[in-house]
């Protein structure tokens, strides 16, 4: 990441953030059990940088984003902007911070009301908000925020079953962006899209970054649009951070097992063959339940005695790099 934006003081600071959820029993009478979405993640968000999130299906990148913007409550944990815990406001306390955390999701079929128009689905946040009480104002925020995105007022009053998936995702770019939020979180908002269409998308992201100085958390399984728009990356495992660092040395010098493993699985031919091979064993441990120790103890190859009887903390290896791993601290511990 660039040296200016890791200066100064992080936008949002997450401390030890847990998400549990209750699960039925399948069996009649027995108590539900509890599924561990997050099980302690800390990590810093600095103003203007994008934090490239990965990780694989159901390791709880979707339950990490939903937290920060407060659209799930977490278990426990803080999340600190500015000055204040979002996690212990009441909702109408939490009401002028929402419009400052967005979220874009996968989906851009889904995430768009089929009943209203273009001009209708953005002006609805500034409605909500009590923002822009003047209609003739508001069609003008709306056209602005049209021509932000790359459309214009030919698609103002059209249905969303108008538009082409790109269209439809740069519409809910626009809904997230009329709020003027300082953080939007993009949950895999361009896995839907065709690869053409993606780098367009991941581009307009890019550019409405440096005009409105945005901060980014960008969730997506898939490594090279990671590469493309982060500038650092979060790697997550079960509910866990366990390598944090720049984009351009999670790719030149993956620390964490798991990281490697990741990296091990691209093809051949791809950019990151030099990514030291590393194969686990085994499926990724249920979720459901306590797990005592690294959460990879069971399936790494490097495993030693103390791996399944503590669980390592996230700690600085070397400048700007952080792994969860005892390879490389013996003593440091996470918070249970
Ligand atoms: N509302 C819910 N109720 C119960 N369990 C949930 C709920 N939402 C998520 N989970 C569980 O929490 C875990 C993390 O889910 P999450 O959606 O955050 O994963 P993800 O990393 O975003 O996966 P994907 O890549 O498939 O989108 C999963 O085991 C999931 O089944
Ligand atoms: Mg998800």
């Amino acid at each position: 990441m660039t040296e200016d934006k890791m200066a100064g003081t992080p936008i949002i600071r997450i401390k030890n953030l847990k998400k549990d959820y209750k699960i039925r029993s399948s069996k009649l009478g027995q108590p539900p059990r509890v599924l561990h979405a997050l099980s302690g993640v800390s990590l810093d968000l600095f103003q203007g940088e994008t934090l490239g999130v990965i990780g694989e299906s159901g390791c709880g990148k979707s339950t990490l984003g939903k937290c920060l913007v407060q659209l799930t409550r977490p278990t426990a944990g803080e999340i600190l902007y500015n000055g204040q815990n979002l996690c212990a406001l009441s909702n109408s306390a939490l009401k002028p911070v929402r419009k400052e955390l967005q979220m874009v999701f996968q989906d851009p079929y889904s995430s768009l009301d089929p009943r209203f128009t273009t001009k209708a689905a953005i002006e609805e946040p500034l409605i909500i908000h009590g923002l822009e009480r003047d209609s003739k104002k508001r069609r003008e925020t709306v056209l602005a925020m049209l021509r932000e995105v790359g459309l214009d007022v030919q698609h103002m009053d059209r249905y969303p079953h108008e538009f082409s998936g790109g269209q439809r995702q740069r519409i809910n770019v626009a809904r997230a962006l009329v709020l003027q939020p300082k953080v939007i979180v993009c949950d895999e908002p361009v896995s839907a899209l065709d690869v053409s269409v993606q780098a367009q998308v991941l581009n307009l992201f890019s550019s409405l970054q440096k005009r409105h100085n945005l901060t980014y958390i960008f969730i997506s399984h898939d490594l090279s649009v990671i590469k493309h728009i982060s500038d650092r990356v979060a790697i997550m495992y079960l509910g866990t951070v366990v390598e944090l660092c720049d984009a351009d040395e999670i790719y030149q010098n993956p620390r964490h097992p798991y990281t490697k493993a990741l990296l091990s699985a691209i093809p051949p031919d791809s950019p990151f063959e030099k990514a030291q091979k590393l194969t686990l064993s085994g499926e990724i441990p249920s979720p459901i339940g306590d797990l005592t120790g690294c959460p990879l103890a069971g399936r790494c190859p490097e495993r030693m005695p103390v791996c399944s009887q503590k669980r390592p903390a996230l700690k600085e290896i070397s400048p700007g790099h952080r792994a969860a791993c005892f390879l490389y601290h013996q003593e440091e511990y996470a918070e249970e």
